[in-house]
């Protein structure tokens, strides 16, 4: 698909600049407790073949692993996938099953065969992106039958003030480092609401997730909401009918 390549390069330069405060998100309890929300509805058993689209500095990745997954993590971010790479290199049980891909993820999933992955991770991510129907086809195609889509977007008009503060007792917990780090977390995502508010990221209320996912095939019975992240996140879990 053909996207304003000066657009494409502004948000990849956007998200290597966020890289390193991004990494440090998961030392936040609303962060964390999102991330097991997600786990909980992928229902992770040992073994699954496990996507994370978007991956990020791997956070998800690893804790997926935990929780026994083999797990393929994909991002454009050189800076995101950096750090990523940096963290599971220093335990062998991440590196062995984690594999890495500096990619668009629209291109990364057109070279999967069809109902390959078990469980397909998209945290925070498809909001951001300008061709989030393309994907979404891709995703179910690779998804095996019974397998589950599970995704996490802001709501519309989302503030991410309430997340900070829900945030202060972490940052209480060591002010010097989590001062200057919240603060900055803090710019990144007021520049996000901002590109939500000037149409470069979009915010999907209940309805376009029900319609996004239903337009491709999953049953709108089979599609689970949440409201979570200080209530500025749907968390949504859809699962993939049997053959
Ligand atoms: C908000 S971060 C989410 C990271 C991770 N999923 C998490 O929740 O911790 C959004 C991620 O999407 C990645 N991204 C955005 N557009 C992308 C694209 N077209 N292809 C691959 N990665 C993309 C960015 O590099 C960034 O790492």
């Amino acid at each position: 698909m053909q996207i304003d390549s000066g657009i494409e390069k502004s948000l990849q330069k956007f998200w290597n600049d966020y890289a390193e405060p991004y990494s440090l998100l998961h030392e936040s309890c609303v962060y964390y407790q999102l991330m097991q929300q997600t786990l909980e509805f992928a229902q992770i058993t040992p073994g699954i073949k496990c996507l994370d689209l978007a991956c990020g500095p791997g956070n998800y990745a690893c804790e997926l692993v935990k929780n026994g997954a083999k797990v393929v993590g994909v991002d454009y971010s050189e800076k995101m996938i950096a750090i990523a790479q940096n963290r599971i290199s220093q335990h062998t049980a991440l590196n062995e099953n984690i594999s890495l891909i500096q990619m668009d993820v629209l291109d990364y999933l057109k070279t999967v065969p069809d109902n390959f992955f078990d469980v397909i991770i998209a945290a925070l991510f498809l909001s951001y992106i300008p061709y989030p129907d393309e994907v979404i086809k891709e995703i179910y195609r690779i998804l095996k039958p019974d397998g589950h889509f599970v995704m996490s977007n802001p709501r519309p008009n989302a503030n991410f003030s309430h997340v900070f503060i829900d945030s202060i007792r972490d940052i209480l917990r060591n002010p010097l480092i989590f001062i200057p780090v919240s603060l900055r977390i803090w710019i990144y995502a007021k520049r996000i609401e901002r590109f939500s508010k000037n149409g470069v990221f979009h915010f999907f209320s209940q309805i376009e997730t029900c319609q996004l996912l239903t337009s491709i095939g999953f049953d709108a019975g089979n599609i689970k909401f949440m409201e979570t992240f200080s209530k500025q996140v749907y968390l949504v879990c859809a699962e993939k009918r049997k053959l």
